[in-house]
């Protein structure tokens, strides 16, 4: 089979990290990633003949979780897309089902029809990306998402303790991403407005730092 390529983006892809992301993750979630992709996954309100989009899937543990609750004989799919072609693969290696595809492609310009999905999920992806690319990733969204359908982003917000300040403003400086900056200052609820989609609400937060927002496409 050929090689992937990643695809041009202004993002910060991973194909660096994807060999140890899946040792590191779990390390990052704080022991608590089965129950952070549980409620991003019950919060999707998943019916077996949907299909899902996974925006920034990474190496796709949340798309599989997802694949699991869908009928591949009824239509269901879930797609995870990544810019990082080396993310893709290692998800195409370790997480294929037969309702699960991983692609790699830019969630600011997405290869799918007007209306071709049900929900549309991100985890962790939308701090890798500046304004401009926030913006771009949630207006592609509305355009591929079915009127009712739901969108649900997971990702760093305004901080609200005092552990979850000193780790999203350390991260923001060691990791010198002022795409994190935007986040916790709090730039996506109003991003989600601006791409059309009424005022999101915070379903969950973790560790302080990450707010699980979720809203539908009118
Ligand atoms: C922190 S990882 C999150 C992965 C996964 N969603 C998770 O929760 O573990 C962020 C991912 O976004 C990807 N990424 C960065 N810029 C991107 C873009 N413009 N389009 C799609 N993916 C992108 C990176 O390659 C990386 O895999």
């Amino acid at each position: 089979m050929p090689n992937l390529s990643s695809v041009p983006t202004t993002g910060r892809t991973l194909d660096h990290a994807a060999s140890i992301y899946d040792l590191v993750e779990p390390l990052l979630l704080l022991g608590k990633q089965a129950e952070y992709e549980r409620d991003i996954v019950n919060l999707l309100e998943i019916q077996p003949t949907d299909r899902i989009l996974d925006l920034g899937c990474g190496t796709g543990t949340l798309t599989r979780s997802i694949a699991d609750r869908l009928d591949a004989s009824a239509g269901g799919q879930a797609v995870g897309i990544d810019a990082a072609a080396k993310m893709i693969q290692v998800a195409r290696d370790k997480r294929s089902c037969p309702t699960v595809w991983f692609t790699p492609m830019a969630a600011e310009v997405l290869d799918f029809e007007d209306e071709s999905f049900d929900a549309v999920v991100s985890s962790l992806f939308f701090h890798h990306v500046d304004a401009s690319l926030k913006l771009s990733a949630i207006k592609e969204s509305f355009r591929v998402l079915r009127p009712g359908g739901k969108l649900i982003i997971a990702d760093m917000h305004i901080p609200t303790t005092f552990m979850g300040a000193l780790i999203s403003h350390v991260s923001r400086w060691f990791f010198m991403q002022p795409q994190i900056g935007e986040n916790i200052r709090g730039i996506l609820p109003e991003l989600m407005v601006q791409a059309g989609f009424p005022e999101p609400s915070i379903e969950a937060r973790y560790f302080g730092y990450v707010a699980v927002f979720a809203t539908r496409k009118p």
